[in-house]
């Protein structure tokens, strides 16, 4: 079978129409009712005209009617054309070809054309013809892949096939991509001759440059108008861990101060990792760091904060350089470096340290002596380092500074250890920081002692009084002298000067005790000998050499009552026979005798006074209760008794008093020659022997009495050669009648060369000890004394001057 087929519908129908024709010439005339054939193409409108059936078959149109000319199928199926009363074959609903046939290359849909009366039976092929009314079409709208960033070049990446409902030309024909940087299409053929297409990686993916790609593929066919359709393709570019870590910074530097808290934020060191998950997150660590600043910083793994965690000392280190390093998941690291300098605080105090000391210093140093040296340091630096040094005020010291925080401490006065015997010097050093620091130090300097200080006695001088007849060995006073040197320079020794008191070692007097200055009494003094005498006293210190002072010891020695009156006239032995001749003629008043007496002692002691104890006539006469002068109290006359006797008391002022007594005999006469008859009455009894031997004894006395006389003219004239021989003339010797002056108190005293005394030494130890050396002679005194042979006839007169029951109680 002949068809042909033709896109022009017009032509076509002319066409099948000669097929029609020619088929019927040629081969099969027979077949009246033959096949017709039409072509038309798809999608034709309603009441399109395919072809004339009745022209083709040669029918009359009028009978077409009348015998019930119809198209019908086959089998029932539907219909998509019909017949007109022209003998038309038209389009009676929209052919679709896509949907009867789908992708069989040829499509015919076969009726017949029934015509009754008679029946005749025409087939009729109609061929549907295609057109492009189809696009390609892919499966999904939107085709994704997840590509790596790391895939090579060349990758191939199949895309779903489009599909076009259309056949042949109208088929999909080919593909094409969007120009982009990382894509080409490769389009190919498969077994059954479709085509698809590839996509290949021409230039490698970046996911940290692009992460989406997005791109359009689209498919054509081959119709004429062409078609297209597309499909979005979205490429998820993956990551790879080919990016490393980068540090913000390649060097961080950073100040801090040394006294930065314990916390600190030092800085927060940042890395980023363009790679995403695991391959972009990031951990931090040190990855170099001394040892000594591990213990100082710490690093946040996760963020990088990096912070102080110990006690920062500018003066250990002042800079810090470490490594930190960023480090992503797979392990991909980068370092970045952390300078850290520390910067200075004044947290040092100045050091003072004592380098030397002299911490005894003698207290005549000169001005300028050099006690100690001292440095200081301090660690800070700058201005915290500079360091001013001072000493309290007040005190004989300064600092000098020397080379370089050198400074010597020396004296700027000179010292006395009796002022302040030892100083706390302190020093305070102050750094030039802000706020200051100081620090201080205490030098304890003690000054030692010079023997500069010599012994001084409490008082210019010193009076001591002393009762006589003390017992020997007693105190009679202390002296005392005071040194403030230190030991033994400032120990006080007494002594006294060795003198000669009346010829006689002062020592043989007084003894002092070494230690302690209490003087002591050698032996029993006696006013009546001897009443003052000075002594020196010598205070010497321990030191060497020794410095000393000396302080006069003026000894008083006090009277006691201890000498009774002597009755010088008239003799009071009771056995004198010297009787005062009384004119008889005397009147009332006349002096008629004088009773003279003296007394040893001295003062109320020595004042004496007067009293007639017992007289033969109690009226007659009267005494002068001072002056011992006795008076007629009435003028005498005849009748008075020729012999008058008389007993005289006399008395001193002492307490208690001591006394004497004596008889006063008096002859009223005119005629002397009645004297030596005269005997007392008294003494009648008496005899003769007696008598001649009181005459003897006051012719004895009136001639010692003379001589003595002479003797104390002869003496006066001597003493002018040898003073210190005998007493003065104002001792209470008489050297007449006259009555004892008892105001005298001052006076050179008299010694006597044979005075006896108790002897005592000290042993000369300090412990005041004292030992009794010398025999102590108790039979001391006797009425004479014999030791100098030269003077014992003075000395026994004047004894027997005085009278004879004195010092008995001695
Ligand atoms: C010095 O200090 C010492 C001990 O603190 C103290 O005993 C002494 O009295 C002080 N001396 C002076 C002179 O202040
Ligand atoms: C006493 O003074 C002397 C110098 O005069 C001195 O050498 C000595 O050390 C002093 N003695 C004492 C105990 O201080
Ligand atoms: C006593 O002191 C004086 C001056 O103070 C001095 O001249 C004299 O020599 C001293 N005498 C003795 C014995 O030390």
């Amino acid at each position: 079978m002949l068809s042909l087929s033709s896109k022009d519908v017009k032509f076509g129908t002319f066409k099948s129409v000669l097929t029609a024709v020619l088929c019927s010439l040629l081969f099969n005339l027979r077949t009246v009712s033959g096949d017709l054939s039409y072509t038309v193409q798809e999608e034709m409108k309603h009441q399109h005209v395919i072809g004339n059936v009745a022209n083709d078959l040669g029918l009359n149109v009028l009978t077409l009617s009348t015998r019930k000319a119809r198209i019908d199928t086959e089998d029932n199926s539907k219909r998509y054309v019909d017949i007109n009363l022209t003998g038309d074959l038209i389009i009676a609903d929209t052919i679709d070809r896509e949907k009867l046939c789908g992708s069989r290359q040829n499509c015919i849909l076969n009726y017949e054309l029934v015509l009754e009366n008679p029946l005749e039976l025409h087939r009729i092929s109609l061929q549907i013809e295609d057109i492009n009314d189809n696009a390609p079409k892919f499966l999904k709208e939107r085709i994704t892949f997840e590509i790596s960033e790391s895939v090579n070049k060349g990758q191939r990446y199949r895309l779903d096939e489009a599909h076009d409902s259309d056949i042949g030309q109208n088929g999909v024909k080919g593909y094409s991509l969007e120009r982009n940087d990382h894509f080409v299409l490769s389009v190919q053929d498969n077994n059954n001759g479709r085509k698809y297409a590839e996509l290949v990686l021409e230039n490698e993916l970046d996911r940290e440059q692009q992460k989406d790609i997005y791109l359009i593929l689209t498919a054509f066919d081959g119709g004429i108008p062409q078609r297209s359709g597309t499909a979005g393709i979205h490429i998820i570019v993956l990551d790879a861990n080919d990016n490393i870590p980068v540090f913000s910074q390649p060097v961080y530097k950073i100040t801090l101060l040394e006294n930065a808290p314990l916390g600190t934020e030092v800085v927060t060191v940042s890395a980023s990792d363009a790679d995403e998950g695991a391959n972009g997150a990031l951990t931090y660590e040190f990855s170099r760091i001394s040892d000594g600043a591990a213990h100082l910083f710490t690093i946040d793994k996760q963020t990088g904060q990096i912070k102080v965690s110990g006690h920062l000392d500018y003066e250990e280190e002042r800079y810090y350089e470490i490594e930190a390093q960023a480090i992503d998941g797979p392990g991909l690291a980068s370092t970045a470096s952390i300078i850290i300098d520390i910067i200075d605080i004044n947290d040092n105090e100045p050091r003072i340290i004592l380098k030397a000391l002299t911490d005894l210093i003698p207290e005549n140093a000169m001005v300028g002596t050099e006690v100690a040296i001292i440095n200081v340091q301090d660690k800070d630096t700058g201005d915290n380092r500079q360091i001013r040094c001072s000493v309290q005020e007040n005190i004989p010291f300064k600092l000098n500074p020397s080379i370089k925080n050198y400074f010597s401490l020396v004296t700027t006065s000179l010292l006395d250890r009796e002022k302040d015997a030892d100083y706390n010097i302190t020093i305070i050093a102050t750094d030039g920081g802000s706020p200051p620091l100081s620090s201080t130090m205490i030098i304890h300097l003690s000054i030692s002692d010079i023997n500069d200080n010599q012994p001084v006695f409490e008082q210019e001088s010193y009076i001591t009084y002393i009762v006589e007849n003390n017992k020997p060995g007693i105190s009679i006073c202390s002296v005392t002298a005071r040194d403030p040197d230190w030991r033994q320079n400032g120990t006080v020794l007494y002594s006294l000067v060795p003198s000669m008191v009346n010829s006689v070692p002062v020592s043989s007097f007084l003894s002092i005790n070494t230690a302690t200055g209490v003087i002591h009494a050698m032996k029993s003094f006696d006013y009546e000998r001897f009443r003052n005498f000075k002594v020196q006293v010598v205070a010497r210190d321990n030191g060497s050499p020794p410095l000393s002072s000396n302080v006069t010891v003026s000894v008083y020695i006090t009277d006691e009552n201890d000498n009774s009156p002597q009755i010088l006239y008239p003799s009071s032995d009771g056995k004198s026979f010297l009787t005062e001749m009384v004119p008889k003629a005397s009147s009332s008043g006349s002096l008629v005798s004088k009773v003279i007496a003296v007394d040893a002692d001295s003062g109320q002691n020595a004042w004496l006074s007067y009293q007639i104890l017992k007289a033969t006539d109690a009226g007659l006469f009267t005494i002068g209760l001072h002056n011992g002068e006795i008076r007629a109290l009435r003028d005498i006359t005849e009748s008075d008794s020729m012999k008058q006797n008389l007993i005289v008391s006399v008395k001193d002022n002492g307490h208690p008093s001591l006394s004497a007594t004596c008889s006063v005999y008096l002859l009223i006469s005119d005629n002397p020659a009645e004297g030596p008859e005269f005997k007392d009455r008294t003494y009648e009894e008496s005899n003769s022997k007696i008598t001649f031997y009181l005459i003897i004894a006051l012719v004895s006395v009136s001639t010692f009495f003379l001589t003595f006389i002479v003797l104390i003219v002869a003496i006066k004239f001597c003493n002018r050669r040898k003073p210190r021989l005998l007493f003065d003339g104002a001792v209470a010797i008489p050297s007449a009648y006259l009555p004892p002056n008892y105001a005298e108190v001052e006076g050179a005293g008299t010694l006597r060369s044979s005075y006896n005394y108790d002897g005592y030494l000290t042993t000369g130890s300090r412990t005041s000890d004292f030992k009794f050396v010398t025999s102590y002679n108790d039979n001391t005194f006797s009425g004479t004394l014999k030791k100098d042979p030269e003077d014992s006839n003075i000395i026994n007169l004047l004894d027997s001057c005085n009278s004879l029951e004195v010092r008995q109680k001695i």
